[in-house]
């Protein structure tokens, strides 16, 4: 990307286990120290079509049902951060899908201990980012 392009954009949901947890501060505060902007920030509750909408990809996946009983379990929040190369410098803070693999350092591996209960989603391609920013706040569109 040129100096002279605009920064990508991405979108992030700090999942309902990390509100349990009272992780939302430490997640926020790593991307924040990491130097991306927070472009929009809202507390909501995924409901059953939401969930459907965002992982159209996941919905027929055999793990999908107990994913959407924990992404509709309770509030989440809701990001889009933007800055160079934000999606692959998020998705490298996050690290690895599964908690118990991710690499000391990142987010999951610090912190989480599962491969569904992983603290933080995180757009994974320029086009997943515009969809989901789509779905989750439309008025940037
Ligand atoms: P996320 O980045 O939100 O994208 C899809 C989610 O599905 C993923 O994080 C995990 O929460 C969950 N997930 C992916 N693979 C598995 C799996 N094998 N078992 C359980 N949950 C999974």
């Amino acid at each position: 990307m040129s100096s002279n392009s605009p920064d990508e954009r991405s979108l992030v949901l700090i999942k309902p286990d990390a509100v349990r947890r009272g992780l939302v501060g430490e997640v926020l505060s790593r991307f924040e120290r990491k130097g991306l902007r927070i472009d929009a920030m809202a507390h909501r509750t995924m409901d059953a079509a939401l969930a459907d909408e965002h992982y159209a990809e996941h919905v027929d996946k055999a793990f999908y049902p107990p994913l959407k009983d924990f992404m509709t379990s309770g509030p989440l929040v809701a990001l889009v951060l933007s800055g160079d190369q934000v999606i692959d410098v998020v998705r490298g803070l996050v690290g690895a899908t599964d908690g118990r693999k991710a690499a000391a350092g990142t987010i999951r591996g610090d912190l989480s201990l599962s491969n569904r209960e992983n603290l933080v989603h995180a757009s994974d391609s320029t086009d997943s980012a515009k969809r989901e920013i789509a779905l989750w706040f439309p008025e940037l569109g």
